[in-house]
């Protein structure tokens, strides 16, 4: 994966745990910057002499030349975010890859459709890259926006949602739902902490339920876009599919990347691995994910998220068992033929042999 040094130009603190990052997006490497919205790019850290490779979402749109925009959300746990959140300075320099991922609205001859959103926490960051863009591209289409947080503090990118939405009057159309809304009538520091008057609760199928109730496709053309933690994805899609969505129709991504694999439950074995046209031979570890293993014994095979969101460790299993975690990275039919995540794939058999493909998609 080819990384490019971008100077952080901007920094603006979102939430109390949540930065949005603006990196300078040179002329010069404008192909290699090219993106679709719902695109993300993956950040080359070194913390304390630990590498670390994470990938974030690009919250800003492709139309906004000269800047790219990334929204971190310090995770519990997360070494990554935890630094960006608290360490990294203006001015600095970050390795920063092309952008890449397929959870981008499908191309349509339609001028005018209605796209379904629905994010919980920072989920929101690439689905206010479509937003922005839509906006701005598609005068005829409107964007309905479903978005959970736990209470009024915890609403990242609230300011810009709130510019956007009064801007652009009824075609862009928010309802945020707070599954804990903090009532303080002497809240002096957030005056909308005083009194919640939006939705409660997480965004569970009769939320989203009502939502399509009140904001109804009436025959528009329609596409659907879910970003969340999987219970909450879940909950969408079987709602949208009840409701008469078809599957190819909804789109969804998980938003915690790189939070680590565990299972414990991978066999150890003996992995014949093809990259490049050359064999290696690897150990595999007991609990150890695949990709571990190559990384482990320092073998370059493609990767990016290292949890399952980005597909680039795609590969193909020749032979032998593997336990498989999330492939929903992966088409059917890719899996039909074999083909399987090294992050998200742990030794089930003692001997296992696997081809890398060279140029992952
Ligand atoms: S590294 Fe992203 S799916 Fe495996």
């Amino acid at each position: 994966m080819q990384l490019y040094p971008l100077e952080v130009q901007r920094l603006h603190r979102t939430t109390a745990n949540s930065i949005c990052i603006e990196l300078e997006r040179p002329a010069s490497l404008r192909e290699q910057f090219r993106f679709v919205p719902g695109q993300f790019v993956t950040l080359k850290l070194n913390i304390d002499g630990k590498e670390l490779q994470r990938s974030y979402s690009i919250s800003s749109s492709p139309d906004q030349f000269g800047s790219l925009q990334l929204t971190v959300k310090e995770v519990p746990g997360g070494e990554a975010s935890r630094w960006l959140c608290r360490k990294l300075r203006t001015g600095a320099r970050l390795q920063v890859s092309s952008p890449m991922g397929g959870f981008t609205p499908p191309p349509s001859r339609a001028t005018s459709r209605h796209y379904y959103l629905f994010a919980a926490g920072s989920g929101i960051s690439p689905l206010l890259s479509v937003i922005r863009t839509v906006l701005q591209r598609e005068p005829g289409s409107r964007l309905f926006l479903l978005y959970g947080s736990r209470d009024q503090r915890q609403i990242i990118q609230l300011d810009q949602l709130t510019e956007l939405e009064q801007r652009y009057g009824s075609r862009l159309v928010i309802s945020h739902s707070l599954s804990q809304p903090i009532s303080n009538p002497l809240s002096r520091v957030l005056k909308r902490c005083r009194r919640w008057q939006g939705l409660r609760g997480r965004i569970d199928m009769q939320a989203v339920m009502n939502f399509m109730r009140r904001n109804s496709p009436g025959g528009v053309e329609s596409c659907y876009m879910i970003c969340g933690p999987d219970e909450m994805m879940n909950n969408c899609r079987r709602a949208l599919l009840s409701l008469g969505a078809e599957p190819a129709e909804i789109l969804s991504e998980h938003f915690i990347p790189g939070m680590g694999n565990g299972n414990d439950s991978g066999q150890a074995a003996n992995l014949a691995l093809k990259l490049d046209g050359r064999q290696l031979r690897l150990e595999v570890k007991p609990n150890e994910s695949l990709l571990d293993a190559a990384l482990r014994d320092q073998v370059d095979v493609p990767y990016s998220c290292q949890s399952g969101a980005c597909g680039c460790c795609r590969a193909r299993l020749l032979n032998g068992e593997v336990e498989r975690g999330d492939l929903s990275a992966l088409q059917q039919e890719q899996i039909s033929r074999g083909e399987i995540l090294l992050c998200q794939c742990w030794a089930a058999s003692p001997q296992l042999s696997i081809e890398v493909e060279s140029e992952p998609g």
